[in-house]
């Protein structure tokens, strides 16, 4: 029970992988509150967890302001806080991706991740103890055709280790988890689109398979548990070995675990 005694704030804690980062600090002791822009979906994770739930637009500095504020007056001073709310994008070519779009993104995956942590993070530079966790993207690490979202998940990585320097001497830690392709309703959404193909997803990890929600969950609540006590600044990405695979291809591909390897020239 190492988030005994401990509240922790969950953007994004209604669906997927912020519902999974609220189960795990739950079960592992914390008071949880999920701040999502779904407040009804929150509301039922919250009930399920014995939590509360708080309705949140993190792109807008009103609103987090608000929403923050209404936590720690009304529950307590926050030790953790996991950044998971996130749009995805459609995989557009700029001539079709327009500018709607591309600040849609940008707001809510960089602006929101920004804003919540300047919010809460300051808060916890003044009690001098705190640890944020904000979830970024294997998007934010390599190129694709995602050119808001990708961008914007290379700034909260780049955000992480700008805030981990900032607080680091006021004994607040600030760790980023870049998750893989992550089976959650986003996703979802992406292969019901075709924005995204699910074969191909899983031929280009070296595990061969999607992540779970609840695999991140595990290196989210690493990072923010004392077990990470000297640990501030790194991107951890949890992929199923995505990153290392995607340049095989160049070399005929990953190896067919089923043909002997013995008989290769
Ligand atoms: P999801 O769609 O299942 O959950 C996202 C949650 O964020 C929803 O509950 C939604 O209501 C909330 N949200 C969206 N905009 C918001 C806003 N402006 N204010 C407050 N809440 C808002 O998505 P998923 O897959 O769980 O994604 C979570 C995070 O993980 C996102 O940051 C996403 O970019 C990131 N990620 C997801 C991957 C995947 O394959 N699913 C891969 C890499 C990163």
């Amino acid at each position: 029970m190492d988030f005994e005694r401990q509240i922790a704030v969950v953007t994004g804690g209604a669906s997927g992988i912020g519902a999974a980062c609220a189960r795990l600090l739950a079960r592992r002791g914390a008071t949880v509150v999920l701040a999502d822009r779904n407040l009804a979906a929150a509301a039922r994770v919250a009930d399920e967890l014995g939590g509360h739930a708080v309705e949140i637009d993190v792109g807008d500095e009103g609103s987090v302001r608000d929403a923050l504020s209404r936590v720690e007056d009304g529950i307590g001073p926050v030790g953790v806080l996991v950044n998971s709310a996130g749009v995805l994008q459609r995989t557009l070519p700029p001539d079709r991706l327009d500018m709607k779009e591309w600040d849609f993104v940008a707001r809510v995956d960089l602006r929101g991740t920004y804003l919540c942590c300047a919010v809460l993070g300051s808060r916890m530079a003044e009690r001098g103890a705190g640890a944020i966790v904000n979830v970024a993207s294997v998007s934010g690490m390599r190129s694709g055709p995602l050119h808001s979202y990708g961008p914007a998940k290379a700034g909260v990585i780049s955000l992480g280790e700008c805030l981990a320097a900032e607080w680091g001497p006021r004994g607040v830690r600030v760790n980023t988890v870049s998750p893989g392709f992550t089976l959650t309703p986003a996703l979802e959404r992406g292969f019901a689109t075709r924005t995204l193909q699910q074969p191909a997803l899983t031929a280009a990890s070296a595990l061969g398979r999607l992540v779970r929600a609840d695999e991140v969950a595990q290196a989210v609540a690493f990072l923010a548990s004392p077990l990470a006590s000297g640990i501030t600044g790194v991107n951890l990405p949890v992929d199923c070995g995505w990153l290392v695979a995607t340049p095989w291809p160049s070399y005929g591909g990953l190896r067919d675990p089923l043909t002997p390897t013995d008989s290769a020239a």
